[in-house]
């Protein structure tokens, strides 16, 4: 009886101890400023770290506000009137097919394979089906699809009536000059696996051994 009654009263006296702790602890971390008073340069303030004396910087070369990007030219989506044209905004060079190559190795190849058949280490390992570029619906569209589908996506039926976005926009990694290139590599790629004599020019028949 003893010792339940002792314990009884010290236990009023520890629920205040631990309440105070409890206080003084949320007192004091109320006062930690660290994340408030950062080191950091007012607008305009001058500052000596930069050899021209201003905090202030100046844009990084080639980088533009979101704002202004122009998002709905035929340059970045492809499309006229919402439906993908059928030229290409500017001539198509060796040069320009390298860099499509390029490009297309680094940002498309790793699903829809280097020769473009839609096979690949991701596809093997599924679920997803990435689009073989060979088949006869992709060969007779307009090239201006392959922009459209680098810059929007690709949408497997109406996302709003239980469709949903199967490829995702690659135009945050690829530039719109660069989705032109791809498309154009697209199109080589194609004419590789369709190819008849008559596509080789005469002074290059030779090689074949014509
Ligand atoms: C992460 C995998 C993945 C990558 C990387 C990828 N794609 Fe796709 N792509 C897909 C899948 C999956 C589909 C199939 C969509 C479908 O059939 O629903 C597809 C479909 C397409 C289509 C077919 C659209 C149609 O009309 O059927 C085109 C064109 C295309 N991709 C182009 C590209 C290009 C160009 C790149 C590189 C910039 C690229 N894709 C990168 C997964 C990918």
């Amino acid at each position: 009886m003893q010792t339940l009654r002792s314990r009884r009263s010290q236990s009023v006296p520890r629920l205040v101890r631990y309440a105070s702790i409890g206080l003084l602890a949320m007192l004091l971390t109320a006062c930690h400023t660290d994340m408030y008073s950062q080191p950091k340069f007012q607008t305009y303030e001058p500052s000596s770290f930069f050899a021209d004396g201003r905090s202030t910087r100046p844009n990084v070369p080639g980088t533009l506000a979101v704002d202004q990007v122009k998002t709905d030219t035929y340059l970045n989506t492809g499309l006229i009137d919402g439906q993908p044209g059928d030229v290409m905004p500017f001539p198509v060079t060796a040069d320009l097919l390298a860099r499509g190559q390029q490009q297309f190795t680094i940002y498309c190849s790793v699903c829809h394979g280097v020769a473009g058949f839609g096979q690949s280490a991701i596809a093997d390992r599924g679920p997803i089906v990435p689009a073989n570029f060979h088949q006869q619906r992709l060969r007779d569209i307009p090239i201006g699809h392959f922009v459209d589908v680098i810059t929007n996506g690709f949408y497997r039926g109406d996302p709003n009536n239980g469709g949903y976005q199967s490829m995702y926009s690659y135009a945050s990694r690829v530039k719109p000059e660069d989705r032109w290139a791809i498309a154009a590599y697209i199109r080589a790629l194609q004419l590789s696996q369709n190819a008849t004599v008559d596509d080789v020019p005469p002074e290059e028949l030779a090689n074949l051994g014509r």
